[in-house]
């Protein structure tokens, strides 16, 4: 039985690194999960997967400023530092990797890994570099922290994949590992940007899991959609999955289901 402790913080590059090869010599198997932060239910599911499959877990917060390419999303992203960490706690993590911009990219970005087929798709088609932004900081993370797995939401499915396939392409060792999407009791997927949603719009919102699920093809829940005055980015049926991004007032939301 682990006794509720609180977790390491660690803040720099350097000492992440430190840490980890200090670990080398106990051979424990290390769980990885890395976040922007605002942590919900959905990432608890995540630390929970960590802390049952392996002997240490680390969890890292860091709203990556390179996979936001319209800046005021970025500068509203939510920060909720000290619920945070209670999260973190109660799920028993190990260290809380809390980097500044400057120790994750001394470059400033000058180098960065890009996908050049799936990326450019779905979440990548209206948001030009957002997965150079989110594959670059992932690989990151996975060499500071170098976990033998690390735990991804299905929720991000298209992420999920492109991460997966930057693991076989680099020969990463560590193992890339899927969680279900966790749902609010009236479907909602669980995110973080949920919490932007006014009122109105929050009773609204389960109606995106509805249709894409309900409805007969793509093009069909894209009218319905619209018509219940969500602004639809795409809405598109891949292999047996139906992904979805749309707008509802100044929150853009995704989600994505088994067809
Ligand atoms: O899914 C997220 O929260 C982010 O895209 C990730 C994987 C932590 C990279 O910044």
């Amino acid at each position: 039985m682990k006794l509720m402790t609180s977790p390491l913080i660690i803040r720099s590059a350097s000492e992440m690194a430190a840490w980890r090869k200090s670990q080398s010599v106990f051979a424990k198997k290390i769980g990885f999960v890395p976040t922007m932060g605002a942590l919900h239910q959905g990432h608890e599911s995540l630390m929970k997967k960590s802390r049952e499959l392996n002997e240490l877990s680390v969890l890292s917060i860091f709203v990556n400023p390179t996979q936001f390419n319209d800046p005021s999303d970025f500068e509203k992203y939510p920060i909720t530092w000290e619920s945070d960490q209670k999260i973190a706690e109660k799920n028993k993590v190990d260290v809380v990797f809390v980097p500044t911009y400057f120790e994750l990219y001394p470059d400033q970005y000058r180098y960065k890994i890009s996908e050049s087929e799936l990326s450019l798709d779905l979440c990548g088609h209206n948001r030009p570099g957002h997965f150079d932004g989110v594959l670059t900081v992932v690989m990151k993370l996975l060499n500071l922290v170098r976990p033998h797995q690390a735990f991804f939401g299905e929720k991000d499915f298209q992420q999920l994949e492109l991460i997966r396939g930057m693991a076989r392409a680099f020969f990463l060792e560590c193992e890339i590992l899927a969680v279900p999407t966790l749902r609010e009791f009236d479907g909602l997927a669980m995110s973080s940007r949920n919490t932007r949603l006014t009122e109105a719009e929050r009773e609204r919102a389960p109606l995106i899991n509805h249709i894409i699920s309900g409805a007969t093809s793509a093009e069909e829940a894209t009218r319905l959609l619209t018509e219940k005055k969500f602004k639809v980015d795409y809405l598109k049926d891949i292999g047996n999955r139906r992904f979805v991004a749309a707008h509802l007032g100044e929150v853009r939301l995704i989600d994505n289901v088994r067809i």
